[in-house]
């Protein structure tokens, strides 16, 4: 059945099914790749957009649910890539394979959203995310100078 949905800022309309997660109306209805599949159960963090400024893991998140909600996207969260984490995850070179880090980019961008000053306890617990190349000091060192 069709859904009205707002990502990044423009409505879509996308006819699919009422369980069909948000992760693939993102990347195989409207094209946004940048967000990615890692492991589907909520697990790993590699298909984190913001659902109304907040983390959210878009595998586990079916389009029924989304409502009115914004949605963003890691193309939305800045036009140029000039977002204060883009800039930091820049600053301190923390990608190695990148493929975990658009959803890291936007768990970082949540979490100083509503926590500008994280201690490394609050960025270890809200950082759940899983990079198999092992870039954690490299995200915590980024979200320390993003918030600077
Ligand atoms: S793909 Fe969504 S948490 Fe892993
Ligand atoms: S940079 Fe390779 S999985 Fe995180």
């Amino acid at each position: 059945m069709p859904y009205q949905i707002k990502v990044n800022g423009k409505q879509h309309t996308v006819d699919v099914d009422s369980d069909t997660p948000l992760l693939w109306v993102l990347r195989d209805n409207l094209g946004l790749t940048g967000t990615k599949f890692g492991c589907g159960i909520s697990m790993c963090g590699a298909c984190t957009v913001h659902l109304n400024g907040n983390a959210a893991r878009s595998c586990v998140t079916p389009i029924s649910s989304v409502g009115g909600a914004e949605v963003v996207t890691i193309e939305g969260l800045s036009p140029n890539g000039s977002h204060k984490v883009q800039q930091a995850w820049i600053a301190e070179d923390v990608p190695q394979c990148g493929y975990c880090q658009s959803g890291m980019i936007m768990a970082a961008a949540a979490l100083l959203a509503h926590t500008p000053k994280p201690t490394d306890a609050q960025i270890d617990a809200a950082i759940s995310n899983i990079c198999r190349c092992g870039t954690y000091q490299r995200i915590r060192k980024a979200i320390h100078r993003a918030a600077a």
